[in-house]
């Protein structure tokens, strides 16, 4: 029988190829058989993923600005055969009141957060449909900003609220090709990005886990599980979902948060 998740002869475009999640996920499929590109703006970072995924497969990398045409063009043009598009880069952006922002930090957020995304799917949808190739596509949402609130998160939290619409309108837009598109949505995830002041004494990453109804914090391995199903034959009839990833995070509320005690603290 076949496995859900053999992924041999998929071809893989993962954006954000250089940062935690993009590499967990590019060795998971890597480990599944299929064939890797990441694409990323920063060429150090995605030169350090890059060695670490020589032994497990063939993973190539093209440094791109995912928020042009040019770049989405040429991370999809390094793909050939593109059957799977992961568009994960994202930033998180300054923290600042909303009242405080100006034209230029709106536009570096949405750049990096949504046209980025939105760029890379249109052109990782456009090589499937001229392929005929019944594709999936998987965005990178965000469960405390795409459900919850952040303070002086607005520019984050709108790119990844927006990131929802952007999903099932292309899921509507793209089934009748046969392509699937469905977020995934982590709440904190142990890497720098998710976790500030992230160090080797994981004094911040504990504190984070104490909150977390299921006890511990998220793993960048833990997003990856996730996109592969999404990606895999299993999930044929998902399209247009939000797949919130978050340990309970977001189940959480005045009423019953950590500090109330309505649920058991486990040490
Ligand atoms: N870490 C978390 O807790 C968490 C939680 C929810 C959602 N996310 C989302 O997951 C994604 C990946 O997060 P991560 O923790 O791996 O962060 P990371 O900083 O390790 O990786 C992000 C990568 O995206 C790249 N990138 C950003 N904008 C780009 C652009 N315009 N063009 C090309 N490359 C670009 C960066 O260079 C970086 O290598 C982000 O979209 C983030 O918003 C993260």
């Amino acid at each position: 029988m076949t496995q859900i998740q053999d992924f041999a002869g998929h071809c893989v475009l993962i954006s954000g190829g250089g940062g935690s999640i993009g590499r967990a996920t590019a060795m998971m499929f890597l480990n599944r058989g299929a064939r890797v590109t990441l694409a990323d703006r920063d060429q150090g970072r995605l030169d350090a993923v890059l060695a670490e995924l020589a032994p497990l497969g063939p993973a190539t990398g093209v440094v791109a600005e995912l928020s042009t045409d040019d770049g989405a063009a040429t991370a999809v043009a390094a793909t050939p055969g593109v059957t799977i598009v992961f568009a994960n880069a994202g930033i998180s952006g300054p923290v600042m009141p909303v009242q405080d922002m100006v034209a230029a930090d709106w536009d570096n957020i949405f750049a990096a957060n949504l046209r980025s995304m939105a760029l890379t799917l249109a052109h990782g949808a456009r090589a499937m449909i001229a392929a005929g190739t019944k594709g999936a596509i998987v965005t990178m949402g965000s469960s405390m900003a795409g459900w919850d609130v952040l303070a002086g998160g607005a520019g984050y939290l709108a790119t990844k609220h927006a990131v929802l619409g952007l999903t099932k309108s292309a899921a509507l837009d793209l089934a009748p090709h046969g392509i699937r598109v469905n977020a995934v949505c982590p709440g904190v995830i142990e890497t720098a990005l998710g976790v500030p002041g992230l160090d080797a004494t994981r004094v911040a990453a504990d504190r984070f886990a104490r909150a977390i109804p299921l006890r511990r914090i998220g793993q960048p391995e833990d997003v990856a599980e996730v996109v592969a199903f999404l990606a895999s034959d299993g999930a044929r009839h998902v399209t247009g979902a939000s797949w919130l990833i978050d340990g309970g995070q977001t189940l959480q509320s005045f009423a019953n948060g950590p500090e109330t005690g309505s649920y058991p603290l486990r040490t």
